[in-house]
């Protein structure tokens, strides 16, 4: 599955998104500084009206956000792993207790702890298409694009 998005419309992918996430709740998030990983996720936030946060990114790996569906209270983990520097570390900070929380999870720079990440997660690549235009892939643990 792929989507090419600027900022104008980047609220009607994180829609499209969110259809195709079935039950999956694991995902690594790859591409380069700046491709836009944490603006992407917090439009995925912003759509299911997050209505609290927990954490800092200055002082934490882990942003908590929870947000309602009917009776049912859904929390997402954000969490970056950029400033760790190897598994080790992120399980140290909690991270393996994330992914397998049964929380939805959005892992930005997953690279630095690739073997903490299950077989069913979905990696997302985000890439700079031009300046404003983005691209987006996912890619599911069947293989479908
Ligand atoms: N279509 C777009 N989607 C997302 N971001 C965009 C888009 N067009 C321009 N931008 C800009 O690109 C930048 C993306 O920054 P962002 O922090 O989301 O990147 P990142 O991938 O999380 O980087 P890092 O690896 O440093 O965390 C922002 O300044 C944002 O305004
Ligand atoms: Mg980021």
């Amino acid at each position: 599955m792929e989507f090419v998005f600027s900022l104008d419309t980047i609220r009607q992918i994180a829609a499209e998104f969110w259809k195709a996430v079935g039950a999956y709740r694991v995902f690594a998030f790859h591409g380069e500084m700046g491709a836009g990983k944490t603006t992407f996720i917090h439009a995925l936030c912003d759509i299911k009206g997050v209505s609290s946060v927990v954490g800092s990114p200055t002082f934490s790996l882990v942003n908590e956000y929870s947000f309602q569906s009917g009776l049912i209270q859904n929390d997402i983990y954000h969490i970056d792993l950029y400033r760790v520097k190897d598994e080790e570390e992120a399980i140290q900070a909690g991270i393996e207790d994330c992914i397998y929380s049964g929380s939805y999870c959005f892992v930005e720079w997953p690279e630095k702890a690739p073997d903490l990440f299950p077989d069913d997660t979905v990696h997302v690549y985000i890439s700079a298409v031009d300046a404003g235009m983005r691209g987006l892939k996912l890619l599911f643990p069947e293989g479908n694009l």
